[in-house]
């Protein structure tokens, strides 16, 4: 598959706002608007080389875009404006439908953003006054903070219960689902990008392997930050003793300075192992709260202890 179609599955399945892929990476985000680009031009990411699939692309999105120096768009909604001014640059863009203007969320007038940029084409000069202008909004209005559910599973052969099962869908998902529809949260999943086996057996030593080695395996996607959350369920299984590496790789990437951490594993007997105190080391200046130990076999029947703990 090509990298605009995986970008653009990506969106889809998800309930991302905007994918970017270069082939090997994915970042995503769940801000809406001009945000995620904006935001990633002024932290300086580069992504050139990535395409990229949105939910919404205007006049806006695209000068960012082409600032950035994506190299393909795909967009569920596009502008006309938009569509021209990617075309003006020879970038390759699709979409599903072509709408004459973005309008604001009111649906009162266009979108403040397609007027903060109705007469600029420089790209440079176009960032600038989007930054101005979401800083002027933001000064006005009071940031409304939101939790993430962020969450590693396996599906495959497992012990459930006492004996070796073929889950389609791993323990720890079915549970970080039901903690996202119950507490209205973002919802993440971190995937190793080589799989461990689906085989219990395989599964075990290339855990155990990665555990000894302190590995820190790539991830298929990355969220563009966690600035706009303020408290993150971090959900993961008992692998021997602690947390999948994969689980390390995520919390080493961002800055859980002040936020809250409230950690969930299920485990098949030896509950959060020192899962815990992994996670206060790596983010030694987050308020990392009591955790939650769920047995794997009893994700079905968890719903009262989910939501005792949540309050
Ligand atoms: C590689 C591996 C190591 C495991 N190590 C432990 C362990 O040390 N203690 C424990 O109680 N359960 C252990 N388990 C069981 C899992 O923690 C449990 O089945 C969990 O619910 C699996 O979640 P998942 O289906 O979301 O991947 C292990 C399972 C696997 C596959």
């Amino acid at each position: 598959m090509n990298k605009i179609n995986i970008a653009k599955n990506s969106l889809k399945e998800n309930k991302y706002t905007c994918v970017l892929f270069n082939g090997k990476k994915q970042i995503v985000s769940f801000k809406t608007g001009i945000k995620p680009l904006l935001y990633l031009t002024q932290k300086g990411t580069n992504l050139s080389g990535y395409v990229l699939a949105d939910k919404i692309v205007g006049k806006a999105v695209a000068l960012l875009a082409l600032n950035l120096g994506i190299i393909e768009v795909f967009a569920e909604t596009l502008s006309v404006s938009a569509k021209e001014i990617l075309i003006k640059h020879n970038i390759a863009v699709s979409y599903e439908t072509l709408t004459e203007k973005i309008i604001n969320r009111q649906g009162t007038d266009i979108c403040p953003m397609e007027k903060t940029v109705l007469n600029t084409f420089d790209l440079k000069k176009a960032f600038i006054l989007l930054k101005n202008k979401v800083n002027e909004l933001k000064s006005k209005g009071e940031s409304v903070m939101k939790s993430l559910v962020v969450y590693y599973s396996r599906a495959g052969e497992n012990y459930f219960g006492n004996s070796l099962k073929n889950l389609e869908v791993g323990n720890t998902k079915v549970i970080a689902e039901k903690l996202a529809k119950l507490t209205n949260s973002d919802i993440f999943e971190v995937k190793q990008v080589n799989e461990y086996s689906s085989s219990y057996n395989k599964c075990i030593e290339e855990a155990k392997r990665d555990q000894e080695n302190d590995a820190r395996p790539d991830l298929e996607s990355y969220l563009d930050d966690i600035d706009e959350y303020d408290t993150i369920y971090v959900c993961y299984p008992n692998f021997w003793g602690t947390m999948p590496m994969a689980m390390f790789t995520f919390l080493e990437e961002y800055d859980f300075d002040g936020k809250t951490i409230k950690p969930l594993c299920t485990h098949e007997g030896s509950g959060m192992g020192h899962s815990e105190s992994d996670i206060k080391k790596l983010c030694p200046n987050a308020n990392v709260k009591k955790g939650l130990a769920i047995r794997g076999s009893n994700r079905d029947n968890c719903d009262n202890e989910l939501k005792n703990w949540i309050d």
